[in-house]
């Protein structure tokens, strides 16, 4: 998922909606080199060669101000080993329990088609029950919000447990079911998030976002994510992966990973694999006050804003006026890479390249590969609005500190 919170709540909805619609293709046949002057590494799986550093393992979540100062306000991933001990669901969490509860029949679940994550297959609606009895043969597996009959045997990451986060903050939960076997692509996310695993083992690549935000290729910037081939990475058409540094994490079965805001992963699972992550929104100089509350709490006592009632609220513009009214609200970006970026899109709806945006060019924009173009197009002018914001922040912080290195 892929959104913008910093921009605004709209962004926020509508990548959010698009990042878990496929947006975009992976070319089966990239263009590979064979070039004997490779670097190391090249057509290897993603990481091969430079997992410099490995992640940062506690061993208690701490409290929510001590967590959030330690590693949600620097944004700092780390793994809290034995985090999710305290949820019914590690021990609970059979096939058989699964099968055994009537509403399993009822409630139908997203089953995503391809272990190996390509964003534009098409999803589909099965019973939690028909998933649970065929998930082991088919090449499927599950991504859906914990199914209401299931959020009792889950405890909301002790983190959160505060009155400001509770109370509004709370985004989404996701509950993640395979045979094992499945790799998603290399992507970020404008949320934090903690994920729990009650089984199976997850190997994840980082890359922190701050350092390598200019090398790490999201070429699908509307869905945060990077057409990368994780299994084959070719350094020839991604010179700027070369020298990218990763940490690396493996989770067992009761292991917690919180997966900040923006830094970008990459997520392998095996065996038979059911994690459940929460998503709440990021707020950059956030830490919570109102900690005070009962300890163990499952997902059934607290609200999630889902992604809908979101979007149905959002009394902002969609499509182009939207993120157009973004830009010139935050009035950050400089005219002349506005002008580049808007001559960019133009040539994409100028489909017959006549200089003109015509009738001609609207009949030929049915065509998908356009509109997920200027999709990404925008999404990378948000980008540039974002880092220039962000740089701005920075030389707003110490702007004394920048006058002596001129010096
Ligand atoms: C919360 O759950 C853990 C693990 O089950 C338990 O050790 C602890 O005593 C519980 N705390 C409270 C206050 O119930
Ligand atoms: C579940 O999905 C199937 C299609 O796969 C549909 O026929 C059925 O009505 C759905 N059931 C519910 C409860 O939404
Ligand atoms: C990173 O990989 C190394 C080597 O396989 C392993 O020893 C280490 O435990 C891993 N780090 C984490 C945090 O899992
Ligand atoms: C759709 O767009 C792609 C890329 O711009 C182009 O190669 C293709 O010919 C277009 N198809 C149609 C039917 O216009």
């Amino acid at each position: 998922m892929k959104s913008r919170n910093s921009l605004s709540g709209f962004l926020f909805i509508i990548s959010l909606q698009s990042s878990m619609i496929p947006v975009a293709k992976f070319s089966p046949d990239e263009v590979s080199s064979t070039d004997f002057s490779a670097p190391p590494g090249h057509l290897e799986p993603l990481g091969s060669q430079n997992v410099k550093h490995s992640l940062e393992v506690i061993n208690d979540f701490l409290t929510p101000i001590e967590f959030f100062k330690n590693y949600v306000y620097p944004i700092k991933p780390v793994l809290i080993r034995g985090g999710a001990k305290i949820s019914p669901a590690l021990t609970k969490w059979t096939d058989e329990y699964f099968l055994s509860l009537p509403e399993s029949n009822d409630f139908n679940v997203t089953a995503e088609q391809r272990k190996k994550e390509i964003r534009t297959f098409p999803a589909y609606d099965v019973s939690f029950k028909e998933f649970v009895s065929t998930y082991r043969k088919e090449d499927i597996y599950m991504v859906n919000g914990v199914p209401p009959f299931l959020q009792k045997d889950v405890m909301l990451p002790p983190p959160l447990l505060c009155n400001d986060i509770v109370k509004d903050k709370l985004i989404d939960t996701v509950m993640w079911f395979s045979s094992g076997g499945t790799k998603s692509v290399l992507h970020n996310d404008d949320v934090d998030n903690i994920n729990c695993l009650f089984s199976g083992t997850k190997e994840l690549l980082f890359i922190d976002y701050k350092k390598y935000k200019k090398q790490v290729p999201i070429d699908f910037p509307s869905g945060g994510y990077s057409g990368v081939d994780v299994d084959r990475v070719d350094f020839v058409k991604y010179p700027s992966l070369e020298n990218v540094e990763y940490f690396n994490v493996t989770m067992e079965p009761g292991d917690c990973l919180f997966i900040p805001y923006k830094w970008y992963h990459q997520v392998r699972s095996y065996d038979r694999n059911i994690a459940v992550n929460v998503w709440w929104k990021h707020l950059p100089d956030f830490v919570p006050q109102d900690c005070d509350m009962e300890p163990n709490q499952t997902l059934d006592n607290f609200r999630f804003s889902s992604l809908e009632e979101d979007a149905s609220n959002s009394q902002e513009q969609e499509g182009f006026m939207g993120h157009i009214s973004v830009l010139v609200a935050n009035g950050q970006v400089g005219f002349r890479e506005f002008e580049d970026k808007l001559k960019t899109i133009f040539q994409a709806l100028d489909n017959d390249k006549d200089g003109f945006f015509s009738k001609h060019d609207v009949k030929l924009l049915e065509n998908n590969s356009v509109e997920s173009f200027v999709e990404n197009e925008l999404a990378r002018i948000e980008d540039m609005i974002e880092d220039q914001m962000e740089d701005q922040m920075e030389s707003n912080y110490s702007p004394h500190d920048e006058e002596k290195d001129e010096l």
